[in-house]
C-alpha cells in the first residue's frame, strides 16, 4: 500500500465511523505512522508503507473506529504550540482553549513578575503555556486527582518550565485560595446534565470529573466565584471558559460576586466561549448553591 492508498483509506474508515474532521484526522495519522511531515508526504505519496507502518495503521483504525479519541492513541497532543502527554484519564487539549491562554497572555504583558493561579489543570495545557510564553509570570496549577495530576507533572518537566508548579488540591474548597494573584484561570468542568446525553462518542471516554459541571453545568463558576473572590491582586483578572450558550449566566455570577468590568470574547466557531472580569467591588455577596 503506498501513502497515497493509505491516506484515501483511512480517510474512508473515518468517514464510515462518522468522524467529523476526516481529512485531517487521516493527515495527522499519515505523519504520525511514516515519521514525515506534510511537504514530504506530498512528494513521497507513492513510496509503499512498510510492514511495520501498515500495522500500526491498522492498529490506529481499529481504535479510532470505535471513536476512541485521536489524542490518546498519539499519547500526546499539540496546544498553543507546545507538546502535552494525555491519555486516558486527562481531558485532551482543545483549540478552543487557545483563546483563553491568548487573552491571559495579553492581560499579562502591563504586569512585572504576574502571580497566575490555573484552577482544574488537568493536562496543564493553560497553565504550562502561559508560564512558557512569559518567564517572569510564576504559575500554580491545581488539579483534584492525582491520576489527572501525574500528566500534569510529564508535562511540566516536558515542558521544561521552573516558573510553574503543580498542587493537588480541590478548587471548591479554595486550594491554594490563601495567597493573591494577578491572574486566575480556569477551564473547569461545564457540561450540564441535561448535554452529557449528548456528548461526542469521543468525550465518552475522557473522565466524567473532567466533564460535568453539576445539573445547570455552572456548579464550578460559583464555587470558583466563592472560594476565590477575595485571591484577586489590585486590578487582577479572572477568566474562564464557558461551554456554549453559558456567557451570559457565568457573566451574571461574576457580577453577583462583585466582580466588575466583565466582557466576553468568541472562539474560532464565533461561539462566546471566555468570560472575564476584574477588580472586585465591596458589595459582592456569597452565590447560593
Ligand atoms: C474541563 S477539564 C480542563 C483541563 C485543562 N484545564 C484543559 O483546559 O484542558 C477540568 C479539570 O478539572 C479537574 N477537576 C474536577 N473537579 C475538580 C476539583 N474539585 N478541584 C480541582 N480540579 C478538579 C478535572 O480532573 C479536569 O482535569
Amino acid at each position: 500500500m503506498t501513502i497515497f492508498q493509505a491516506y484515501n483509506h483511512t480517510k474512508q474508515v473515518l468517514q464510515n465511523a462518522g468522524v467529523e474532521d476526516v481529512v485531517f484526522e487521516a493527515k495527522q495519522i499519515i505523519k504520525q505512522i511514516t515519521g514525515l511531515t506534510g511537504a514530504q508526504i506530498l512528494v513521497q505519496y507513492t513510496k509503499e508503507l512498510t510492514p511495520f507502518q501498515q500495522n500500526r495503521l491498522t492498529d490506529i483504525l481499529r481504535r479510532r473506529e470505535i471513536r476512541y479519541p485521536l489524542q490518546y492513541i498519539f499519547g500526546e497532543w499539540s496546544f498553543y504550540g507546545n507538546e502535552f502527554f494525555v491519555g486516558p484519564g486527562v481531558l485532551a487539549p482543545r483549540p478552543d482553549t487557545e483563546i483563553l491562554v491568548e487573552h491571559a497572555l495579553s492581560f499579562l504583558q502591563d504586569r512585572p513578575c504576574p502571580q497566575v493561579l490555573d484552577l482544574c489543570a488537568g493536562s496543564g495545557c493553560i497553565g504550562i503555556s502561559i508560564a512558557k510564553a512569559n518567564p517572569a509570570a510564576q504559575v500554580t496549577l491545581v488539579e483534584k486527582f492525582p491520576e489527572t495530576k501525574r500528566y500534569l507533572d510529564r508535562n511540566l518537566e516536558r515542558n521544561a518550565v521552573s516558573n510553574a508548579r503543580s498542587l493537588l488540591g480541590d478548587v471548591t474548597r479554595g486550594a491554594a485560595a490563601d495567597k493573591r494573584y494577578d491572574l486566575i484561570v480556569s477551564n473547569p468542568p461545564y457540561i450540564s446534565a441535561e448535554e452529557m446525553n449528548t456528548i461526542s462518542p469521543e468525550a465518552t471516554f475522557e473522565p466524567h470529573e473532567a466533564l460535568y459541571g453539576g445539573q445547570d453545568g455552572l456548579d464550578f463558576y460559583r464555587a470558583i466565584l466563592n472560594a476565590y473572590r477575595d485571591s484577586l491582586l489590585p486590578g487582577g483578572m479572572i477568566a474562564f471558559e464557558v461551554g456554549r450558550g453559558e456567557s451570559g449566566a457565568v457573566a451574571e455570577l461574576l457580577s453577583a460576586a462583585g466582580f466588575s468590568k466583565i466582557g466576553t470574547k468568541q472562539d474560532y466557531q464565533e461561539i462566546e466561549r471566555i468570560v472575564f472580569a476584574t477588580e472586585v467591588k465591596e458589595n459582592g455577596t456569597e452565590i447560593p448553591h
